[in-house]
């Protein structure tokens, strides 16, 4: 920047921010309703919808009670949801299979919602953790350690088989090296050519995921262990800047970084250095913690759009929130 400071009184700033008008005409960076994306919890067997303790707010939706819900979603301008499932524990294993049942509760639910609301883009996972019995991302080899090469095989029929179903933007979440390249690939040998790839990018090893463990019940699967062999360390960004350049590389349209508020540095960096299509996800810990202040009324409400507007200042394109909804009906 130059040096734009002339000397008092010549420089006020305080001018500009004198009036309600110029205030609103200077903003640098604003919120719209097109840079919030829904998550959405679905669950197996579930009639009608039931409240994630951790999560004020948010909850759990059956078959047949998410189109309704998605309804709300769209009416309020919304354009995306990233959709989660939620399956019987009878159906998990070590291998996460249920994951490449073509005809899982995640496909026949992304269909009846595509069937009702075609315009609205939805971002699908790819990722072994609520499928498997261990809660791991991948498949496991004989010593117990997360097997990057054959858990491709299985992610890489997933995200196929979420494509099928109607998947706007598979989002492979699970870290292994390579994913995105083996994704796009198959995912253009069979004729998906505009599938769009949003690479969790630079994912870190977060303990503000721990409400999500809820969410989707894998919690009591994973318990105390980590999952540090794959996702990143939360002390580096060179590393996330290696991961972006990979991810972008092997064919990702558009790159993620998660968690959000601890990790403003991250999002700025991916965005000037590569100028993609950049997501944030403000994952369930973040949405939590503030939900708890808002409750017990040590913080406004308004906490939460403020931290939105930080992720647009730090150069995110869309966000994905818990609170999308509750924002989008104030904007
Ligand atoms: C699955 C996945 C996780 C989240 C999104 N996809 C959990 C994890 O990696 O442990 C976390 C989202 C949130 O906390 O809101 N791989």
């Amino acid at each position: 920047m130059k040096n734009l400071s002339r000397k008092f009184p010549m420089t006020r700033l305080r001018r500009t921010r004198s009036k309600a008008g110029l205030r609103a005409m200077l903003a640098e960076v604003n919120l719209r309703k097109e840079d919030l994306i829904q998550p959405v919890f679905i669950k197996e067997d579930l009639k009608g919808l039931e409240p994630i303790d951790s999560m004020p707010g948010i909850n759990r939706f059956g078959l047949d009670a998410i189109n309704k819900e998605v309804k709300e979603i769209v009416d309020l301008g919304i354009k995306s949801i990233a959709v989660f499932p939620v399956i019987n524990e009878e159906k998990k294993d070590s291998a996460g299979l249920e994951a490449v049942n073509k005809d899982n509760l995640i496909s026949i639910a992304i269909q009846q919602i595509k069937k009702e609301f075609p315009e609205l883009i939805i971002i699908a996972d790819v990722a072994l953790d609520p499928y498997t019995n261990h809660g791991h991302d991948g498949v496991l080899d004989e010593s117990g350690e997360v097997d990057n090469d054959a858990s491709l095989l299985v992610l890489k029929e997933q995200a196929l088989i979420l494509a099928k179903a109607g998947t706007d933007v598979i989002a492979p979440s699970d870290m292994m090296d390579g994913r995105i390249g083996v994704i796009r690939e198959s995912l253009e040998e069979a004729g998906f050519k505009n599938t769009a790839i949003c690479a969790y990018s630079a994912k870190y090893s977060s303990k503000f995921y721990g409400p999500f463990k809820d969410a989707v019940e894998s919690a009591k699967f994973f318990g105390n262990k980590t999952k540090d062999s794959y996702q990143m360390a939360i002390n580096n960004i060179d590393e996330a800047l290696h991961e972006v350049s990979m991810d972008i590389n092997e064919g990702a349209d558009i790159v993620m970084v998660k968690p959000g508020m601890p990790y403003l540095d991250v999002l700025k960096a991916v965005k000037d250095a590569f100028g993609m299509p950049t997501f944030v996800y403000q994952v369930s810990g973040e949405y939590s913690m503030m939900k708890a202040a808002i409750e017990k009324g040590w913080l406004s409400e308004e906490v939460i759009f403020e931290s939105l507007i930080a992720f647009k200042r730090a150069g995110a394109d869309c966000i994905l929130t818990y609170a999308a909804k509750d924002i989008a009906s104030r904007l």
